[in-house]
């Protein structure tokens, strides 16, 4: 196991007003609805290190909006934890693809509603750690009473901001990100925060759904900024090495990275 902590545990309370909200899209997170700039400050990570030039926010249309504008992660838990979500539907085969041993730090990056974060601590195992991480406070709060409510004692719950993962510097085996990555509106900052997260060695599971011109669905289009190429060039860019793509899923690519050793 690795001795890893966090820069940053913050659980603000989830507020318990009801929340209005827009009829359910057919999608699991599609139908973005207003465009305006992020205010996430810069991370203690990014401050530590040697400064990025800023770069612009390649995700057009705020995707995030709808997170921040309906704090009912029952709601939510819906939609990501249906039957017809093929990450939902292969979640055992998935985290079985991941091959994780006992002892490992694992991070769930972008928690959501929780559909895997308790799988993945069940993987590690009592001597291990899974990270529990997103930008939400109120899907940390919802997913740590699960976790409660389980008995699970080990997950610990990261607060990001949109320009950082906010995990600890060689501290994680393992980034697990699905279904994130397309929000993260600052991906260059936040890859190089995972990428300082990992071990040498450690590894980044990336699921994200296939935007490819003439094959995929309008909606994941207008939703999806890129494709898996230029998706797997950014993270190339950062330092990983791709090392396979688990041949599991088909509306998502599926890619494990490595930093190396
Ligand atoms: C579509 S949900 C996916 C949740 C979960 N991974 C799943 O597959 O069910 C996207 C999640 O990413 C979170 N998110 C968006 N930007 C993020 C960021 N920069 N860092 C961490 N989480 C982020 C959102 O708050 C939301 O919980």
């Amino acid at each position: 196991m690795r001795g890893a902590a966090v820069l940053l545990v913050s659980l603000i309370g989830c507020s318990s007003a009801p929340v209005v909200r827009e009829p359910a899209p057919s999608t699991d997170d599609a139908v973005p609805s207003q465009a305006d700039a992020p205010s996430d400050p810069p991370s203690a990570i990014a401050s530590q290190a040697e400064p990025l030039p800023e770069e612009p926010n390649p995700v057009a249309v705020r995707i995030n909006a709808k997170y921040e504008a309906s704090d009912d992660a029952r709601g939510w838990e819906k939609r990501f934890e249906r039957q017809g979500r093929e990450v939902h539907d292969k979640r055992e085969a998935v985290v079985a693809a991941l091959k994780i041993s006992p002892g490992d730090a694992v991070a769930d990056v972008g928690v959501g509603s929780g559909l895997y974060t308790l799988r993945l601590a069940e993987a590690v195992g009592p001597t291990g750690t899974v990270f529990g991480v997103d930008v939400q406070d109120y899907f940390l709060a919802h997913v740590e009473a699960k976790a409660k409510d389980a008995g699970v004692e080990n997950i610990t719950f990261v607060k990001a901001a949109q320009r950082s993962s906010n995990l600890n510097p060689a501290s994680l085996d393992l980034v697990f990100i699905c279904d994130v990555f397309h929000h993260v509106e600052y991906p260059r900052t936040y890859l190089a925060s995972l990428y300082a997260a990992l071990e040498p060695g450690g590894r980044m599971a990336v699921i994200d759904y296939i935007a490819e011109e003439g094959t995929s669905e309008a909606w994941v289009l207008d939703h999806v900024r890129a494709s898996p190429a230029e998706f797997r060039a950014e993270f190339e860019a950062a330092g990983f090495v791709f090392v396979e793509a688990p041949e599991l899923l088909e509306e998502n690519f599926f890619h494990i990275y490595q930093k190396p050793k």
